[in-house]
């Protein structure tokens, strides 16, 4: 059987809505690099709350994102962002993160200076021999990479996705973030044109990437 080319996986969503465990799965299955830029904005975050900065100091969030000297680490079969050489730990998922990520998000300038450092990640799974790449989060397959070999938006129930998070033990606001993350004037939240949806809310993990690798096989085997 011909190796199969490098394939680029989006998988765009809402908050808790099932990506990144769905990301993690495909990626172990089909031995992709996982790349959660959900994380990447929120090491952002961290790293402006840390300095002092409020999303509505936007020159100083501006200068301050411009320099930042972000590096990846290659952890297992994720992709880890690097500030300064340090990989941020669990703060990126405390509460006064998850109330303000949504906000530094929204800044064209820190989207901007994110842009080329999420393409560049093709280049980080190629240096790793990894057989493509699956990225997760709002904008990968409409802004990030458009040209996607596949596209996915996974969306779940409102209650189904405040369950999840509530056991795994965040104080998260789901509908307030997916707000946020759908009004913004730039890369909101959408889903991307051609993409397959898959509503998760009644289906398994399991059953989820089993639909993913369905159509990422289907399609393969008939190139
Ligand atoms: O995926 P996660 O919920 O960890 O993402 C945290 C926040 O980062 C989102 O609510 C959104 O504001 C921002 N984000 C984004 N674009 C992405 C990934 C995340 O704006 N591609």
């Amino acid at each position: 059987m011909p190796e199969r080319p490098f394939i680029i996986v989006a998988i765009d969503g809402g908050a808790a809505s099932g990506k990144s465990s769905t990301s993690r799965t495909l990626s172990e299955r089909l031995h992709l690099l996982h790349v959660d830029t959900g994380s990447f904005y929120r090491a952002i975050t961290a790293e402006l709350l840390r300095r002092g900065l409020s999303p509505a100091d936007l020159p100083a969030v501006q200068a301050a994102v411009a320099t930042l000297p972000f590096g990846t680490r290659v952890e297992g079969r994720s992709a880890r962002m690097e500030i300064g050489g340090r990989v941020a730990g669990d703060e990126i998922r405390s509460r006064e993160v998850n109330e303000h990520v949504s906000h530094f998000a929204a800044i064209p300038a820190v989207r901007t200076a994110l842009l080329a450092y999420q393409r560049g990640q093709a280049a980080v799974a190629r240096q790793h021999q990894f057989k493509g790449l699956v990225m997760e989060g709002r904008d990968i397959g409409s802004v990030i990479f458009p040209d996607a070999d596949f596209r996915f938006f996974l969306q779940a129930d409102p209650v189904e996705r405040a369950r999840r998070r509530a056991s795994e033990g965040q104080h998260d606001s789901i509908s307030e973030r997916d707000r946020l993350d759908s009004s913004r004037k730039t890369s909101p939240l959408t889903i991307p044109a051609g993409a397959t949806a898959i509503d998760s809310t009644h289906l398994t993990l399991e059953q989820v990437v089993d639909r993913l690798v369905a159509q990422i096989e289907g399609r393969a085997s008939r190139v």
